[in-house]
């Protein structure tokens, strides 16, 4: 159905002469038609490969077992094993794909498993890859108190996370490509759509009381999913949480007044 709907849009903007108009980066993303998730059995993971789906995209998904992920997760998307941490894999598994989103995470607080080779070194050899492979967009879940918010290395908590997942985040700010850093509150395994989802600079989320900091699961992946197509989040990275009380206001006016990444 995305397909279909990219496809018109592409036409669309053809036929009134629009796509003169349109900043490189929003050309760049309409083209965006197969999509390579790192991360893809994870809890973010899965949803995000699940509303890709939902649009048509192609997707590859990437685990470090191929084999477990297609018996648990059945045939949601082209699996392929990929460790982050080996960059040979990872430059496999992007070529010929169009665009990265990034949702691993360290499965331990230390050691090979730890934030410093998953969540840093793995991303920078999506970042790396994706620069070799002339990816179009790459959008990384990092999280809330991640990035600007706070000085990292007086942030121990889950072995120094805060700090790996700041410099994987500064790799990808500074690397030329067309990005999207989503910083998650406190995640929920929901489908999302049943509270306003808001986008905040982390710096003012990292002050919000503990309680306040959540999000459904459901809604970081419709944010992600569409940072491949809407211009409005190219370049930004925020914080992403939900307000108590059903839908009442759209998540895109906050992305647009978030001024673009300096660094
Ligand atoms: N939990 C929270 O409340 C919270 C809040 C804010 C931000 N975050 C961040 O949000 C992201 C997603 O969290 P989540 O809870 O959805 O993750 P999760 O369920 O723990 O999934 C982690 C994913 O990372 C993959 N992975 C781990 N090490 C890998 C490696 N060396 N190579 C390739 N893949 C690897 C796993 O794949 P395989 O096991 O299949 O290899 C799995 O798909 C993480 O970065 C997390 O830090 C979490």
């Amino acid at each position: 159905m995305a397909k279909r709907h990219a496809l018109t849009r592409r036409r669309l903007l053809a036929a009134t002469g629009m796509a003169t108009l349109l900043p490189p980066a929003a050309l760049a993303q309409s083209e965006i038609r197969t999509v390579v998730v790192a991360g893809a059995t994870g809890r973010t993971g899965k949803r995000i490969v699940e509303t890709l789906n939902a649009q048509g995209y192609r997707v590859r998904g990437l685990t470090r077992d191929a084999a477990r992920a297609e018996n648990q997760h059945g045939n949601i998307a082209e699996w392929m094993s990929c460790d982050v941490r080996n960059p040979n894999a990872v430059a496999t598994a992007i070529a010929g794909m169009d665009a990265v989103i990034c949702a691993i995470g360290y499965t331990q607080f230390a050691g090979p498993n730890g934030g410093q080779f998953v969540d840093y070194l793995g991303v920078r050899h999506l970042v790396d890859q994706a620069i070799a492979h002339k990816v179009k967009h790459m959008a990384l879940i990092s999280s809330g108190s991640a990035g600007p918010a706070r000085v990292q290395t007086r942030n121990p908590l889950f072995g120094y996370v805060g700090y790996w997942k700041t410099k994987a985040e500064n790799r990808l700010k500074t690397s030329g490509l067309s990005f999207t850093i989503v910083g998650p509150a406190g995640l929920l395994d929901n489908p999302g759509g049943a509270h306003s989802i808001r986008a905040i600079k982390r710096p003012e989320y990292i002050k919000l009381p503990m309680a306040k900091r959540v999000v459904d699961i459901g809604d970081v992946a419709t944010v992600v999913v569409a940072s491949l197509t809407n211009p409005v989040l190219t370049g930004k990275s925020f914080a992403l949480l939900n307000e108590d009380g059903p839908p009442a206001y759209d998540w895109r006016q906050d992305v647009k007044s978030l001024p673009p990444e300096q660094s």
